[in-house]
């Protein structure tokens, strides 16, 4: 508890371009909490170089990213808004976790597997210990609710292990987070293959709607959504195309699906994909007005940035001198 409030803990990568699966699954959700609980949102730049990135590119989307979060309504003064990288706890509880973590347990988590044979030249090892690290994030605030998607369960479950391994034998040291996933909109697919999840790192770039991408675009991409052969607006296993578009329907008009299917009742795909188009702009344009104004507000934004990592910094600080003094390091003199 901080302020007697409950503790929420979220974060995105900053790499690629963001998908509106990124903001239905997570950031959507932590507009609707933020008010109820104290929440610390990073810019999770340490994970991102799991993976290449160009050094200048990488420096922009992670302040862009930044910039998202508040352009998309998320208050700065009342949230903690930070890059992962500035606070040197998380990596310092990354290390003293991975030695509470077991290798079968890595050897499982599915998201591994598919990012290794996504960049099979660059396995590395920071690939492998990723859960750890996002254990440590989670952690080292004591959060009490993390909402995620879907595709982040198992990172969830892992560091709940991870937090009961470490409190059964050194006593009550961390908090046990529990996921929240929105009810709708916690795995939006691929306009293009709904039997795979909306990326930023699908090669086809009409399988997802970046949050950046323009009015015509968004109306362009809804169009040529795969759908089925018949025309029947229905959400049903059997029909994956159509139940993504009304979830990404609903999820951005805050209709309920049965109010969407009578709505669309004997009308065809056509004019669903329009609305589906236009549900989803509605949800953007306010966004890209917000993010150019922030953006170009450098002083604004360095000034968040500096006293965002101090609090963090504050916080993570906390826990991690506990963590330490419980393992049985020396103590630093002062
Ligand atoms: P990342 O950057 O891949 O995704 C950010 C958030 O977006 C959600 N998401 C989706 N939700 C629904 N449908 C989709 N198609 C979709 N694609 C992405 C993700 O579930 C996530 O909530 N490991 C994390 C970042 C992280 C983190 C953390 C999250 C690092 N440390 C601590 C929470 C707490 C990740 O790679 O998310």
């Amino acid at each position: 508890m901080i302020n007697d409030k409950k503790v929420l803990y979220s974060g995105m990568q900053a790499t690629g371009n963001l998908t509106l699966g990124n903001y239905l699954g997570a950031l959507k959700n932590w507009l609707t909490l933020n008010e109820e609980y104290e929440c610390f949102f990073g810019v999770m730049d340490l994970h991102s170089i799991t993976v290449r990135q160009d050094p200048a590119e990488f420096r922009k989307r992670a302040r862009n990213l930044l910039a998202l979060y508040i352009a998309a309504g998320l208050d700065p003064v009342k949230n903690c808004i930070y890059y992962q990288s500035h606070v040197s706890a998380h990596a310092e509880l990354g290390w003293i976790l991975d030695c509470f973590t077991y290798m079968g347990e890595l050897n499982r988590m599915t998201q591994f597997k598919d990012k290794s044979a996504k960049h099979s030249d660059n396995i590395n090892a920071g690939l492998y210990t990723y859960p750890v690290l996002m254990a440590a994030d989670i952690l080292l605030y004591q959060a009490d609710y993390v909402p995620v998607g879907k595709d982040q369960q198992q990172h969830l479950e892992i560091t709940r292990d991870i937090a009961q391994r470490f409190n059964a034998i050194y006593g009550d040291v961390f908090t046990i987070p529990e996921g929240y996933y929105g009810k709708k909109g916690a795995k939006v697919m691929s306009l293009q293959d709904p039997s795979k999840k909306m990326s930023k790192s699908d090669e086809n770039v009409n399988g997802s709607i970046y949050l950046m991408d323009d009015v015509d675009t968004v109306v362009r991409k809804c169009k040529r959504a795969v759908t089925d052969s018949d025309s029947e607006v229905r959400y049903s296993e059997d029909k994956p195309g159509v139940s993504n578009l009304l979830e990404i329907y609903t999820a951005c008009s805050g209709k309920s699906i049965e109010e969407a299917e009578k709505e669309f009742d004997g009308k065809g795909y056509g004019e669903f994909k329009l609305a589906v188009a236009e549900a989803v702009n509605s949800v953007l344009e306010p966004m890209h007005k917000e993010f150019d104004r922030i953006i170009k507000d450098k002083e604004y934004l360095d000034g968040i940035i500096k006293e965002n990592d101090d609090k963090a910094r504050y916080f993570a600080n906390k826990t991690l001198r506990k963590v330490r003094k419980k393992v049985g390091f020396t103590d630093i003199p002062r």
